[in-house]
């Protein structure tokens, strides 16, 4: 299998950054630097940001999505907001399982589960996140911690659906810290990944499969962690946020 059969997807997760003004004024920066990308090129923005986010991007290339939605279609649920809305909004990606709702809001693997169901039910592009926290890659259960939040997130999910969703491996321990993965051990977790997805779908859908690396990825060091083979592009949280350095990351990307 080519890896360049892959289409590399780089996504940026702007957490809670940008008012709608600067997320507007953003876009219009980043819009001509990525133009030529050669790869999908999204951006994950806070829901008030959503609409100013699409507007700036209407007619480029640069997609859009959401950081999270809510299992249930409508109900009692305050603050939350459903993946039919984010669909009738037109927002066509959704980020759901980050680590830092797992962290800090009590996102649980089960949890993760039904927001992937629902957002495959509206119809839209779901970008899994999994990885271990510093203390379970010390104790050597990075594979089993990953493999497990996988494949309750996928319990529901049929081969047909794989085309609609993205997992993005990002190791707790490399996010926001500067400390990023070595282009071997991101690597290794992303291979474990696909040879999982081979397991529960076929190794052609694991071939086709797209699997990201994120955690501290940035201008530098992009390019030597897009080389791998197991690695088809990026979740970038910080690097996101300057449009000169998420452009650098979408070139290594099309390369
Ligand atoms: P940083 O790129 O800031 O480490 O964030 C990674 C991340 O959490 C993307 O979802």
């Amino acid at each position: 299998m080519d890896k360049s059969l892959r289409r590399p997807v780089i996504a940026g997760n702007w957490k809670m950054n940008n008012t709608p003004a600067q997320a507007k004024a953003l876009i219009e920066e980043m819009k001509p630097l990525v133009a030529n990308a050669d790869c999908e090129v999204v951006l994950c923005v806070p829901y008030i940001d959503l609409y100013a986010a699409m507007e700036a991007a209407q007619g480029s290339n640069i997609k859009i999505g959401a950081e999270n939605c809510h299992w249930a279609e409508k109900g009692a649920f305050t603050g939350e907001i459903s993946a039919e809305m984010l669909k009738a909004a037109g927002v066509p990606y959704v980020i759901i399982g980050h680590s830092e709702r797992r962290q800090y809001f009590g996102e649980t693997d089960e949890t993760v589960r039904d927001r992937v169901r629902a957002a495959l039910d509206a119809g839209l592009k779901v970008i899994l996140c999994v990885g271990e926290v510093l203390s379970e890659r010390k104790l050597g259960i990075t594979s089993e911690i990953v493999c497990k939040q996988t494949k309750v997130a996928l319990s529901g999910v049929k081969a047909e659906e794989l085309a609609n969703i993205i997992i993005a491996y990002e190791p707790v321990w490399a996010i926001g810290t500067g400390e990023t993965a070595t282009p071997e051990q991101a690597n290794e977790v992303c291979k474990i990944i696909r040879e999982l997805i081979a397991d529960l779908y076929s190794k052609a859908d694991a071939d086709r499969f797209v699997i990201q690396y994120g955690g501290s990825m940035n201008d530098g060091n992009a390019a030597e962690l897009l080389a791998q083979y197991d690695v088809d592009g990026g979740l970038i949280g910080g690097a996101s946020l300057k449009a000169d350095k998420f452009a650098v990351i979408v070139d290594a990307a099309s390369k």
